[in-house]
C-alpha cells in the first residue's frame, strides 16, 4: 500500500527513483509522483493514474537533472486518486517535499492548527500536514531537517513512513517510520529508502532493517539512524536474497503468469536445508526453546486474505500431525473480539509481505497478551517477522502480481515444516514418519510441474465461461480452503460473483443459487485418502447437477467414481491428501488468470486493489 523510494549519491536521481517505482507500483496504483532538487529549488511532478502517466508526462514536461530524488506510488485512504492528492506534497513555502505511506489518525487536528496559523492546505490528504509542520518546525531547529523530523513525528499519531527532502540541503534524505515499512539500502557513494528491498536490489543488496520510531538519515557517504528523541538508535543489517531479474517479468507477459510458473521451484527452496545429518527438521530461524515448544497448548493462526486461506489449510495438517489444537483467524477480526491468548499459545501470523497491519496488530495484541509469536513470511526486512519471537521465510521471491500465487504454496509447505516440527520435537511423530512427508513434499515441485504442464484446458473452460454471472466453487476437508481461494481469485482479478462454500454446507443455503447453467468448480478429495469426504462430494456434484449446474470438476489422476458427473473434467497428479492445495489450487490460479485477461483486464494490478495493506 503506497510505494516509496529516495535516492542521494552522484547518478541520476530521476532514472532510479522511477525504476524504484516501477518495481514498487504492485503497492499501489492510482497515482505516482516524483520530486528532485536542482539548484537550490525543488522540481516536482505528479500525476493520476498508473505510473506511465507520469513517465508520459515527465516525457512532455522534463524534470532537470538531479542526485537527490524521491517518488511515490499512491494507494489512496484519504482523498481522491486525483493529480492534487498524488505524492509527494510541498510546504506552502515550496522548501520541502514529503512522501508518505500509512494513516496519520491525527491528521484533522493537526490540519486544523495549521489553517488556524494560516496555513493553506490543497490537497484533501493527511499526508500534507507532514509537508507544512516539517517547513515549520525547520527554523526553530536551526533549519536542520532531521531534527525538525523527529519533532513532527513525536506529534503523529498513526502509521507513517514518511521520506523528506529539503530545497536548501540538496544532498540529503530524511526518513521516518512508525508502523509502516521501510528499509534503506547502501550502495557505494550512493543511499536508497524504499517500501521494500525490491526498489533497490537492481543497484545494492546490503539493506538495513529499520526498527519502530526510527528516524534515518542518508547522505550519499552515510546512514545515520536515530530513534525520535535523537538518541542513536540499533537497526539490522542484511544482505538481499533476491535477485534483480526475480522481479522482472522474464519473458512473460504477466508477472501473475510467471510466478505460477515460478512455484515448482518456490516450492523446492523453502523446503531446501530443512533437514540435518541426522534427518532431523531444523529450522534455523525458529528462535522458540525446545521447553517453549513443548509448553504450547494452542496455536492461533493469523492473515489475510490468501495467506488466511494458507492458514486454513495448514490447521488440518497441524491439528493431524502435533494434536494441538489449532484456531485460524482473519487478523481483521481477532484483536477485536478479546480472544483466549495466553503464555502457552503459540500464534502463528502468515504474510507474504510481512507488513499487513491487520496481520501485525493481530500479532502484537497476542505478543501484549504473553503468547509467542511465529511469522511466516517471504519477505526479509519486514516488520511482522522483526516483531515476532521467530521466523521462518518462504522462500518464493518477490511476488509483484497483487493477487497471490506462489506465496500461497510456500505458505502452505512452511506451516506444514512448521507442524512437523513442533510434532518432532514434542514427540507426536516418529523421525521415519516425518522424513516420509518431507519426502512427499519434496516430490510437491515435480507434481505441481505437471499440473502447470496441463493448463490448457483450464484456459479454455476460462474463455468458454467468460460470460458467465457468478461462478460457486465447493470443496471439502483441506478442499475447502481452495475452493475459497479459487473464488477469491476470479473475484480479484475478473471481477465477477465467485464464492467458496464447504460442500457440506450446500444444502443449508448455497443451494438456492444454482439455477441452470452457474457453473460449479468443484474440488475433489482423494478416493485413495479418506473416501468418506470423496462419497460425499460425489453426491455433491450430482445434486447441484440436478438442479442444472455445469460442473467443473479437479480430481486427481484415476479417479474414475467423478467422471460420470463432470460436465468438464480437470485433472491433478495423484499426491497424499494433505498436499492436495498444493496441486489443485493452481488450476483455479489459471482459470483466473485467464478468464482476466479474455475480459481485457489488468491482471497483475487489479482495481482498487494493492499488494501490501498497511492500513487497517
Ligand atoms: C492483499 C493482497 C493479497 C494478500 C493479502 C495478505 O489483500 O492483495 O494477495 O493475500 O493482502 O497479504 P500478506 O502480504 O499479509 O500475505
Amino acid at each position: 500500500m503506497c510505494g516509496i523510494v529516495g535516492y542521494v549519491g552522484s547518478k541520476q536521481a530521476l532514472e532510479i527513483v522511477v525504476e524504484g517505482l516501477r518495481r514498487l507500483e504492485y503497492r499501489g496504483y492510482d497515482s505516482a509522483g516524483v520530486a528532485v532538487i536542482t539548484g537550490g529549488e525543488l522540481e516536482m511532478r505528479k500525476k493520476a493514474g498508473k505510473l506511465a502517466n507520469l513517465e508520459a508526462l515527465l516525457g512532455e514536461d522534463p524534470l532537470p537533472d538531479s542526485t537527490t530524488g524521491i517518488g511515490h506510488t499512491r494507494w489512496a485512504t484519504h482523498g481522491a486518486p486525483n493529480d492534487i492528492n498524488a505524492h509527494p506534497h510541498l510546504s506552502g513555502d515550496a522548501r520541502v517535499a514529503i512522501i508518505h505511506n500509512g494513516i496519520i489518525e491525527n491528521f484533522a487536528e493537526l490540519r486544523d492548527e495549521l489553517i488556524a496559523m494560516g496555513v493553506e492546505t490543497v490537497s484533501e490528504t493527511d499526508s500534507e500536514v507532514a509537508a507544512h509542520l516539517l517547513a515549520l518546525a525547520l527554523p526553530e531547529w536551526d533549519g536542520d531537517l532531521a531534527a525538525a523530523m523527529r519533532a513532527v513525528c513525536r506529534r503523529l499519531e498513526g502509521a507513517f513512513t514518511l521520506v523528506a527532502i529539503d530545497a536548501d540541503a540538496p544532498d540529503l534524505l530524511v526518513a521516518a517510520r512508525r508502523n509502516s515499512p521501510l528499509v534503506v539500502g547502501r550502495g557505494k557513494g550512493e543511499n536508497f529508502v524504499a517500501s521494500d528491498v525490491a526498489a533497490f536490489i537492481a543497484h545494492t543488496r546490503d539493506a538495513i532493517e529499520l526498527g519502530q520510531d526510527q528516524v534515518v538519515v542518508l547522505t550519499k557517504d552515510d546512514v545515520l539512524v536515530t530513534d525520535f528523541e535523537g538518541n542513536p538508535a540499533d537497526y539490522n543489517e542484511f544482505e538481499v536474497t533476491w535477485d534483480a531479474s526475480a522481479a522482472e517479468k522474464g519473458g512473460f507477459d504477466l508477472f501473475m503468469l510467471k510466478e505460477i510458473s515460478e512455484q515448482p521451484r518456490a516450492v523446492a527452496d523453502t523446503l531446501l536445508g530443512r533437514i540435518n545429518r541426522q534427518g532431523l527438521l531444523q529450522l534455523d530461524d525458529m528462535r522458540l526453546s525446545l521447553e517453549e515448544i513443548r509448553a504450547i497448548e494452542k496455536v492461533v493462526i493469523v492473515a489475510c486474505g490468501t495467506a488466511y486461506h494458507a492458514g486454513m489449510v495448514a490447521k488440518y495438517a497441524i491439528e493431524h500431525w502435533t494434536r494441538i489444537p489449532c484456531e485460524v483467524e482473519l487478523a481483521s477480526e481477532f484483536r477485536y473480539r478479546d480472544p483466549i491468548v495466553d503464555s502457552r499459545t503459540l500464534v502463528i501470523a502468515i504474510s507474504q509481505s510481512g507488513e499487513t497491519m491487520d496481520t501485525l496488530m493481530a500479532l502484537r495484541h497476542g505478543r501484549q497478551q504473553g503468547a509467542k509469536a511465529l511469522a511466516i513470511c517471504n519477505t526479509q526486512g519486514a516488520t511482522i517477522p522483526r516483531e515476532s519471537d521467530a521466523v521462518l521465510y518462504t522462500y518464493a521471491g518477490p511476488e509483484i502480481a497483487v493477487a497471490s500465487t506462489k506465496a500461497f504454496l510456500t505458505q502452505i509447505v512452511a506451516t506444514y515444516l512448521v507442524a512437523l516440527y513442533l510434532a518432532q520435537v514434542r514427540g507426536h511423530m516418529f523421525g521415519d514418519e516425518i522424513r516420509a512427508v518431507v519426502d512427499e513434499l519434496s516430490n510437491m515441485p515435480n507434481a505441481v510441474d505437471l499440473v502447470l504442464d496441463t493448463t490448457e484446458g483450464v484456459r479454455e473452460l476460462a474463455r468458454e465461461f467468460a460470460d458467465a454471472t457468478s461462478v460457486l466453487f465447493i470443496g471439502r476437508h483441506v478442499g475447502f480452503p481452495v475452493a475459497l481461494e479459487g473464488a477469491l481469485k476470479l473475484k480479484e482479478l475478473a471481477y465477477m460473483h465467485a464464492e467458496g462454500f464447504a460442500a457440506g454446507e450446500l444444502k443449508h443455503g448455497p443451494i438456492a443459487l444454482i439455477e441452470s447453467g452457474v457453473p460449479v468448480v468443484v474440488v475433489v478429495p482423494s478416493p485413495r485418502g479418506r473416501s468418506v469426504l470423496h462419497e460425499k462430494i460425489v453426491s455433491n456434484i450430482q445434486e447441484v447437477r440436478a438442479r442444472g449446474a455445469i460442473t467443473i470438476v479437479i480430481a486427481e489422476e484415476g479417479d474414475e467414481l467423478v467422471v460420470p458427473y463432470a460436465d468438464h473434467l480437470v485433472r491433478v497428479p495423484e499426491v497424499p491428501t494433505l498436499m492436495q492445495p498444493l496441486v489443485s489450487t493452481v488450476p483455479l490460479q489459471v482459470f483466473a488468470c485467464e478468464m482476466a485477461t479474455v475480459k481485457g483486464h489488468d491482471v497483475d494490478q487489479p482495481r482498487n486493489l494493492a499488494k501490501s495493506v498497511t492500513v487497517e
